[in-house]
C-alpha cells in the first residue's frame, strides 16, 4: 500500500507491509523512530522499532537518510501529535544502503541553488517532490479540460523546418545522411537534405489539424536557443497549444481565461497538502492569490491603452516605453501588480513586434494578438487570431523575407477552405511556477536546460 493510503487508514490488527526511503531516524527510550517516505505524498509514515526486534542492532540502528527499506508490521493509533497513525515494525529488509558520509541530501533544508547541482537526487526533497506532484496533476488536468471542451489532442513534430516565431532561436538538427538536395545548400548532404531544427512551437502544424478537426491541442516540449539568463526562461520547456477553427480573438481569450481558472481550481482542490508546503515555506499569500485568480474576471486592455497607462504612470522604468516597443518584465509587473492587481490580457500589439502569422487588424499597424500577463510571472500565454487571407499572409511573409516555398503547405491552408481561426500557447513551467510560487523556473522542471547547462 502507498503511504498516501496508509496515512488515511484506520489502525488494524492485520500485518501489512510498507516500502520507502528513510528520511530521518532517531533513538529514544530503547526505541528507534524512523520516518519513511515513498513519494506518493508529502507526509512521512513514522515507523516504531522495538529494541527486541530481529536485526535491531544489525540493520535498524544502521539506517541513515536515503536508505531504501521494506517493513512489515501493524498500523496503530499514534500517541504523538501531528499524526494519526504510526507503524509498529515487526521485520525489516534493507534494499539499498545510503552512505551518510557521501549522500548529498541531509536532514537539514538545502537551498534550491545547491539542489540544482544534484538534479538526479533533488526529487527526494519535500519541495521538489511537491512541485513534481503538482506538475503531474496539472498535466492530467490539461487533458481533462480539453476533453470536456471537445478538443482532439494532436502530436506535432519535434523536428521541424519552420521557425514559427521567426525569432531565429531554433537549435539546428544536423547529422550526416543521404541528403536529397541538389548540392547548393550546405545542408544538402545532411540527413534531411535541408536545414532542420528543434521546434519552437507546434502551432503551424496544429493549424493544419484545426482546419480539419476543428478544435485541437498539442502539448509537448519546445526548444529555444534564447540566451536569456532569467528566472522565467528555459532552452527546453513544455508548451500547451490549443487551436480552434471558426474562432475570433475574443473567443480565444475566453478559452484562455477559462483554461487557466480550471487548472488553478483543480490544484486548489486536489493538491492541498503539497500547496500547504509552499504556503508555509515559499509564499504565505499563495493560496489566497490562487483563489483570487479563480474568483475574479481577468482585466482586458489593448496594447495602445497599456502603453498610455505606463507612460502616464510617472514611474521610472529601466526601459522607457513608447508605442512600438515590446513590454519588458518591469512593464508586465507594473500592469498586473499595480494597475490592475490581477491577471491582465493585453491585445492588439504592433505588427512589427509580433510574428508573421498574426492577423493584421484593419488599422494596418496592429495585429489580433493577445498575451495573458500574470502577477509575479509576467507573460504566461501568448496567442492570436491567425492571418487567414492568402494575399495578406503572402505579403507579410515577403516583408520579412520568409521564403514562400518553405511555407507552401502553410499558405495552402489559406488556399483551400480558409477559415477564421485562433489559438494560443501556454508555457507549462510558468504555470507550475505561478501555482507553487517557486521563484526560479529551473526548479519546476525535472532536468532544466539553459544556456551553458544541459
Ligand atoms: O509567446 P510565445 O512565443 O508564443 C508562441 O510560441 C505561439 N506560437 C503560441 C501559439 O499561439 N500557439 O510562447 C508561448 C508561451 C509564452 O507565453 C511563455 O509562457 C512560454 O510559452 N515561453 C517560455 N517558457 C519558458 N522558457 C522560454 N524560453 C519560453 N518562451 C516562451
Ligand atoms: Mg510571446
Amino acid at each position: 500500500m502507498l503511504i498516501r493510503e496508509i496515512l488515511k487508514t484506520a489502525p488494524a490488527a492485520a500485518v501489512m507491509e510498507v516500502k520507502g526511503w528513510v528520511r530521518t531516524r532517531r533513538d529514544a527510550g530503547g526505541l528507534s523512530f524512523i520516518e519513511i517516505n515513498d513519494g506518493s505524498c508529502l507526509g512521512n509514515l513514522q515507523i516504531v522499532a522495538q529494541s527486541d526486534m530481529d536485526n535491531f542492532e544489525t540493520l535498524i540502528r544502521k539506517l541513515t537518510t536515503g536508505c531504501a527499506v521494506r517493513f512489515t508490521g501493524k498500523l496503530a493509533a499514534s500517541p504523538a501529535k501531528g499524526q494519526d497513525v504510526e507503524f509498529q515494525a515487526e521485520s525489516v529488509e534493507v534494499y539499498g544502503w545510503s552512505p551518510a558520509e557521501s549522500y548529498p541530501l541531509q536532514k537539514k533544508r538545502h537551498s534550491f541553488e545547491f539542489l540544482r547541482n544534484v538534479p538526479h537526487l533533488r526529487p527526494r526533497t519535500n519541495s521538489i517532490g511537491s512541485v513534481m506532484r503538482i506538475r503531474g496533476r496539472l498535466a492530467i488536468a490539461i487533458g481533462r479540460f480539453f476533453e470536456e471542451q471537445g478538443f482532439v489532442q494532436v502530436h506535432t513534430p519535434v523536428i521541424s523546418t519552420s521557425d514559427c516565431e521567426g525569432a531565429g532561436e531554433m537549435f539546428s538538427v544536423t547529422t550526416p545522411g543521404p541528403g536529397s538536395g541538389g548540392g547548393e545548400s550546405p545542408c544538402s548532404t545532411d540527413f534531411f537534405g535541408r536545414p532542420a531544427g528543434l521546434t519552437v512551437s507546434g502551432q503551424l502544424e496544429a493549424e493544419a489539424y484545426a482546419l480539419a478537426l476543428g478544435r485541437v491541442y498539442t502539448f509537448g516540449p519546445t526548444f529555444r536557443a534564447e540566451n536569456s539568463h532569467t528566472s522565467r526562461h528555459l532552452a527546453e520547456f513544455w508548451m500547451v497549444e490549443p487551436e480552434m477553427a471558426f474562432c475570433d480573438l475574443d473567443e480565444d481569450i475566453d478559452l484562455a481565461e477559462k483554461f487557466l481558472k480550471f487548472l488553478i481550481a483543480d490544484v486548489l482542490d486536489n493538491c492541498r497538502e503539497d500547496l500547504e508546503l509552499f504556503t508555509k515555506f515559499v509564499d504565505k499569500d499563495l493560496r489566497n492569490r490562487l483563489e483570487t485568480v479563480t474568483a475574479r474576471a481577468f482585466a482586458r486592455t489593448t496594447y495602445g491603452e497599456a502603453v498610455r497607462i505606463l507612460a502616464k504612470s510617472g514611474k521610472k522604468f529601466e526601459y522607457p516605453i513608447s508605442w512600438g516597443a515590446d513590454f519588458q518584465a518591469e512593464h508586465e509587473k507594473f500592469l498586473t501588480e499595480e494597475v490592475f492587481g490581477k491577471p491582465t490580457v493585453v491585445t492588439d500589439y504592433p505588427a512589427s513586434i509580433k510574428p508573421f502569422y498574426m492577423r493584421l487588424n484593419d488599422d494596418g499597424k496592429t495585429v489580433a494578438a493577445m498575451d495573458v500577463l500574470f502577477p509575479a510571472i509576467g507573460e504566461i500565454i501568448g496567442g492570436s487570431r491567425r492571418e487567414d487571407r492568402y494575399a495578406v499572409l503572402e505579403k507579410r511573409m515577403a516583408e520579412r523575407n520568409i521564403d514562400p516555398d518553405a511555407y507552401r503547405w502553410y499558405l495552402d491552408l489559406r488556399r483551400y477552405g480558409s477559415a477564421p481561426h485562433a489559438g494560443f500557447g501556454m508555457g507549462f513551467e510558468r504555470l507550475v511556477q505561478f501555482v507553487t510560487g517557486m521563484a526560479n523556473i529551473r526548479d519546476v522542471i525535472p532536468f532544466p536546460r539553459t544556456a551553458g547547462r544541459a
